[in-house]
């Protein structure tokens, strides 16, 4: 249909004939003479048509933007006074002789000639117009190449490409299900993989040794930014291996991705423990760009008499922890109330400062200095690295709840003191605990059940904590976000009931939910772990966008809709008939 694409043609191409296809970007009429901009995926050119060229001019005279066109022409400089140095093609254009509409369009929803603030719920309900927009061709091109990329890096490694159900039963991933009812089995319903954890598990046990799989995957849970209701994950397993041999792999195709897609090098990629991740900045995904940390200080608030320090000083489950911000004195009083009512959104019940206006304990101010003893106060000159002119902010109470702002407040200083480094900064946090405890008192995996315990004698596990019991389980971050998270796995059908059953999970409902798992462990499983990226997540890292929804064609809203084809839709009494479904009045 076409001889070129509209955004490649430049010198080189003079007084050649031409033909290209596009979408009218822009249609100026000056005195006679109009001027079309067309576009296509690669680019914009300039086709002129005169009017002594009369059908493309009756052509032209009716088009509007948006409209499909197929141009032939000449290729011609333009004169020096109108080249124009923003596009590729700025020194050509095209002179028009015959000019074909393939298709009309309606007036589009939003300008694509001109920047305009148009919102996301506009964008999602015309995304074929908002697909068009070069930012989204760009983001969509890279998110191939990163998938090439990293499909290369696994095939060359001998990791097999196998795919695994969609329709199947519920795997834990610690979201809900998206059910789908059986009609053949009346009553019954398949769930959509949260991910493909258990199937992985099996391929190993199928002596497949080194599996992989680009898997999309189904949670339904409360959206972010960087959260869809489906999304796609790089799916690994490999068999007789440790947690250094899959972190080793792992980090070389991320790499790897990156020198191919960005070309950056992503450099060491540090090793932080999931503890001294919580003390240092809050949080298990820290952002290393970002310089600012925590320091616990709970041990020389002890004797104090001010109770808003001591009383979490001496309960084993709070914490004191302390964030220097250099040069942080040009922090006023009126912006400090904003970051005190910003973390108390988060649970805080007020954040304590200090000023450092001199050199030693005499040069200190604060509002809370009447209550601190002069040992205290140099107590905390010594445990902290600070200067003239540096202000420490200070979060005391529950260590869940101190943590949870105190990562949070470290984030937003760092965006608004701009101390976040450009770049991409990565590192893995390993040696996560086992179990977490759900606000019923109840244990719940940090990861998911399969992840084995670093204690893999069950009697000796049996004697430790549930609490403290550690899993050799790794999360890659990358700037703050979780981009990756694996473990090895329990491969002992024994360890793997000792674990249901820390998770209170009775041995009928472990039956009745992982029975056939349970089966397939006790035929030759071998050892083996793995990991899953979050393909979506990464792409966004990459293409700097601050939502997930910028990666992917057609996402969900954060209501989880999609707004396009608006799905979820109601379907017929006839439809639910024939699936043993009955509607529930409200
Ligand atoms: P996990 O639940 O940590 O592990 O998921 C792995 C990675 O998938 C990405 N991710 C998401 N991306 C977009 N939207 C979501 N709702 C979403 N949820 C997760 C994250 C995350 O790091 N089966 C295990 C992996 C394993 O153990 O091998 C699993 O699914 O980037
Ligand atoms: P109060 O005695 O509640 O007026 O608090 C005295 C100072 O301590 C104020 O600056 C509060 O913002 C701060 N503060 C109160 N509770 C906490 C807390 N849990 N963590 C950190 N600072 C606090």
């Amino acid at each position: 249909m076409r001889t070129h694409h509209c955004g490649k043609l430049n010198k080189d191409h003079l007084n050649e004939e031409v033909i290209i296809c596009g979408w009218i970007h822009r249609r100026r009429d000056h005195g006679g003479v109009i001027f079309l901009d067309v576009r296509d995926t690669t680019g914009i050119v300039q086709v002129v048509i005169n009017p002594e060229n009369e059908q493309a001019f009756k052509v032209a005279d009716e088009i509007r933007s948006e409209f499909v066109i197929k141009a032939k022409g000449v290729v011609e400089g333009r004169p020096e006074d109108s080249q124009n140095e923003q596009l590729t093609t700025g020194e050509i254009e095209i002179k028009s002789s015959s000019i074909e509409l393939l298709n009309t369009a309606d007036t589009p929803a939003f300008p694509l000639n001109q920047s305009s603030d148009v919102g996301e719920d506009v964008r999602l309900k015309n995304r074929t117009l908002d697909l068009r927009r070069p930012e989204m061709q760009k983001n969509l091109r890279l998110k191939s190449k990163l998938t090439k990329a990293i499909r290369d890096y696994l095939e060359g490694d001998n990791y097999v490409d196998i795919e695994t159900p969609i329709l199947t039963k519920a795997t834990p991933e610690g979201a809900r299900d998206y059910l789908v009812p059986s009609r053949t089995s009346p009553g019954n319903f398949f769930a959509l993989p949260q991910s493909p954890q258990l199937f992985k598990q099996m391929l190993m046990i199928s002596g497949f040794d080194r599996y992989y799989q680009i898997a999309r995957c189904f949670r339904d849970e409360d959206l972010r930014a960087d959260r869809q209701p489906e999304f796609s994950q790089v799916d690994i397993e490999a068999s007789f291996v440790e947690e250094a041999d899959i972190m080793k792999t792992a980090e070389e195709m991320i790499a790897s991705a990156f020198k191919t897609v960005m070309d950056t090098d992503l450099g060491n990629v540090p090793q932080i423990k999931w503890h001294d991740a919580m003390e240092k900045y809050g949080c298990d995904k820290p952002d290393l760009r970002n310089p600012l940390k925590l320091v616990e200080l709970s041990e020389i608030f002890k004797t104090e008499e001010f109770k808003v320090f001591s009383d979490p000083a001496n309960d084993k489950n709070s914490r004191i922890a302390a964030l220097v911000v250099p040069e942080g004195e040009k922090i006023g009083r009126g912006q400090i109330d904003r970051y005190t009512d910003y973390v108390k959104e988060f649970g805080a019940k007020g954040l304590a400062y200090i000023k450092v206006e001199g050199n030693d304990h005499n040069g200190l101010s604060s509002p809370i200095l009447k209550y601190l003893s002069e040992d205290c106060l140099k107590d905390i000159l010594k445990n902290l690295d600070v200067k003239k002119g540096d202000l420490i902010f200070f979060g005391a109470g529950k260590g869940k709840v101190v943590n949870d702002y105190m990562s949070r407040l470290i984030a937003k200083l760092g965006e608004d003191l701009q101390l976040i480094q450009e770049g991409f900064s990565a590192c893995w946090v390993t040696d996560f605990p086992m179990f977490e405890e759900a606000s019923d008192g109840t244990l719940t995996s940090l990861h998911h059940p399969f992840t084995s315990p670093v204690e893999t004698n069950i009697d000796e596990l049996g004697k430790l904590d549930p609490l403290n019991i550690n899993s050799k389980a790794y999360d890659m971050v990358i700037n703050g976000i979780e981009i990756g998270g694996g473990s090895i796995r329990i491969h002992r059908k024994d360890m793997q009931e000792k674990v249901f059953d820390l998770l209170g999970l009775s041995e009928d409902e472990a039956q009745q939910k992982f029975g056939f798992f349970l089966r397939t462990l006790t035929s030759g499983c071998p050892p083996h772990g793995g990991i899953a990226f979050g393909l979506d997540r990464l792409a966004m890292l990459m293409v700097g966008a601050d939502s997930i929804r910028d990666v992917i064609a057609f996402p969900k809203t954060q209501s989880a809709v999609c707004l396009l084809t608006e799905a979820p839709g109601s379907v017929k009494d006839e439809s639910l008939d024939e699936l043993h479904i009955s509607r529930k009045e409200d």
